[in-house]
């Protein structure tokens, strides 16, 4: 067996009970035993019998080792681009005029369903090469832009197929219910029914780990969201939602009702969407490229979330219409100058809290017996990942235990 050890680093654990701001731990010690992390703390403190049995050490000098950053929230896979869009937004329409005159997401669901699967990989794969080059390791994925069967199919096992082309973890979200297609026009119900159809023959195929919605004015209701997460409960999938992002449609409490792992966006959540997601423990995830993107003015509700100890997430939103953005580390600063959240907050919602928004307990922060996922960067202090916009400090990036 083969004992690996990381030396001369500081080490940001991101352990949520540790005594120091981002569980740093100066001149510390990451041993790693496969795929796992075997022991993690001060090289002071390094047990004398674990040390015996190390076979390779490795010398990190002087670098700061975080976890493998967690993208959360993206829809990474998408044929086409909105940049005529972006004009138009810049002459005065706005995102919602755009949607209801037949563009917005409409406009990516024809340039999807135009993409074979060849072409839609060859577009997505730089996409995702640009979050790992950044120390992303997982990547969450919805579907949402092909919104019929074939197409669905066709995003999903893109997803699927991405991860073996990187070295991230790719976890896939179905998000039929993302916008009402042209075929289903008028018929919102109708196509509701289409996405209570699609979703048990995608999940019987593999293809699903959670199941999200569009809950919002120009998308679907509260009354049509909780039929589709009853259908996700039916087979045993987790919810979660897009939430109160233009408006407050009360998709939050709905969510927390149903376990959500995770409410997106939030712009507009009120007090009492807050406590029920306290109450049911859901993941806030906020997406401070879209609220950039679309020049919002109503911030997230933060002082709210932290009140309520609700653990928040940070991610790119990756999608061409709201987020077109593949750099979770310009998150890390968005969220702090944009949003108001401490560099370490920030740090915490691209790592641990990710984590919980994904409902992955084996990774996120750097503990013995989670995933040996993490980061090595040319960095003294973390602070430094969010202040620092625009640049990659990234050194190396080690998945499973295995220099990638
Ligand atoms: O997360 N809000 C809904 N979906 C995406 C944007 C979709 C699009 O405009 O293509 C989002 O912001
Ligand atoms: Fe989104």
């Amino acid at each position: 067996m083969t004992l690996a050890a990381w030396t001369h680093c500081r080490l940001a654990t991101m352990q949520a009970d540790a005594a120091t701001p981002y569980g740093l731990v100066d001149d510390g010690v990451l041993v790693v035993d496969g795929q796992q992390i075997a022991w993690v703390g001060p090289l002071s403190e390094l047990p004398g019998a674990l040390q015996a049995r190390i076979t390779v050490r490795h010398d990190a000098q002087g670098a700061l080792i975080t976890p493998g950053l967690i993208d959360c929230h993206t829809h990474l896979v998408y044929g086409g681009d909105r940049a005529h869009e972006f004009e138009q937004r810049l002459h005065g329409a706005s995102y919602e005029d755009i949607a209801r005159a037949g563009g917005g997401i409409a406009s990516t669901v024809r340039a999807t369903r135009a993409a074979d699967a060849a072409s839609l990989t060859a577009q997505s794969l730089p996409r995702l090469k640009a979050l790992c080059a950044e120390g992303v390791t997982t990547v969450e994925i919805k579907s949402g832009y092909g919104l019929a069967l074939e197409h669905e199919r066709k995003i999903l096992k893109v997803a699927r197929a991405l991860a073996h082309s990187t070295p991230v973890d790719v976890v896939t979200t179905f998000l039929g219910a993302h916008a009402v297609p042209p075929e289903f026009a008028g018929r919102p119900d109708d196509y509701l029914q289409e996405v209570l159809r699609m979703l048990p023959l995608l999940h019987a195929e593999g293809l699903v780990d959670a199941v999200d919605v569009f809950c919002e004015r120009i998308a679907f209701s509260t009354a049509q969201t909780r039929k589709v997460f009853e259908a996700a409960q039916a087979l045993g999938l987790a919810v979660k939602l897009h939430a109160e992002q233009l408006s407050d449609s009360g998709g939050s409490q709905l969510a927390a009702e149903f376990g959500a792992l995770s409410c997106d966006h939030l712009e507009w959540l009120s007090p009492e969407g807050s406590a029920a997601m306290a109450a049911h423990g859901t993941v806030a995830v906020l997406l401070p490229g879209a609220f950039y993107f679309l020049r919002e003015t109503r911030h997230p509700p933060v002082a709210l979330l932290r009140g309520h100890k609700i653990p928040i997430a940070v991610s790119t939103d990756c999608n061409p219409g709201s987020s077109p953005c593949t750099s979770l580390l310009l998150m890390l600063s968005m969220a702090c100058t944009l949003l108001q959240l401490t560099t370490e907050e920030a740090l915490a919602g691209v790592t641990r809290n990710a984590a919980l928004a994904l409902g992955l307990r084996d990774r996120g922060v750097l503990a013995a017996g989670l995933r040996a996922d993490f980061v090595l960067w040319d960095v003294a202090h973390p602070a430094q990942l969010s202040y620092a916009f625009g640049a990659n400090p990234r050194l190396r990036t080690v998945v499973k235990g295995q220099s990638v």
